[in-house]
């Protein structure tokens, strides 16, 4: 990632903009209140990226106790990624890869043990990106979005 583009925690200021970002870039869409209350439960995993004082991607993040995605662990903490975004004109620059690393390493300070996340079965681009970054397709949840596209569950540990 140049040195430009820097990577900062979350702070309310930044909200509309992050909406905005979220809007253009994804069809799953979210009120208000719910980007607000990942930010006041988990701010070490809510991140954005800023390029000369405007902000062009965010990742924001939830901590979950679930069953573990690898082998027999019962109950453990997981960092599910809710939503990730880089504006078009940002792409292709290590903005996503570096917001994700930040996050993992954000969801450490929670004890979460893995991460995973939903991205949709087409989504080239977002496959690609979480395969770099060491996830694999743990399932497929078949019908997962409202329009009725497959999900791939990804994860990996941390
Ligand atoms: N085609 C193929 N591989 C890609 C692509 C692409 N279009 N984009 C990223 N990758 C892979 C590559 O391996 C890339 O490394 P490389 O450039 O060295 O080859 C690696 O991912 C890292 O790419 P970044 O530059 O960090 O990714 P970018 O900042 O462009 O953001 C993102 C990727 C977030 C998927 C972006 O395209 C986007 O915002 N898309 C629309 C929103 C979206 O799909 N979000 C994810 C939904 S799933 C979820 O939120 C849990
Ligand atoms: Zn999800």
């Amino acid at each position: 990632m140049q040195n430009s583009i820097k990577l900062r925690k979350f702070t309310p200021n930044d909200l509309q903009t992050v909406m905005k970002i979220n809007r253009i870039c994804l069809p799953e869409n979210y009120s208000d209140a719910f980007f607000m209350d990942l930010y006041r439960r988990f701010p070490e995993t809510y991140i954005v990226a800023q390029e000369e004082g405007k902000i062009i991607g965010y990742i924001m993040c939830r901590i979950e106790v679930g069953l573990s995605n690898f082998g027999f662990e019962g109950l453990i903490r997981k960092g599910h990624v809710v939503s990730i975004a880089v504006l078009p004109n940002g792409r292709r620059k290590g903005v996503a890869q570096g917001l994700m690393e930040f996050a993992m390493k954000g969801m450490l300070n929670y004890k979460a043990k893995q991460c995973y996340l939903e991205v949709r079965a087409t989504n080239d681009a977002g496959v690609a990106l979480y395969k770099k970054l060491g996830f694999e397709i743990i399932r497929t949840s078949y019908g997962y979005y409202s329009d009725g596209e497959d999900a791939y569950i990804m994860g990996k540990k941390l």
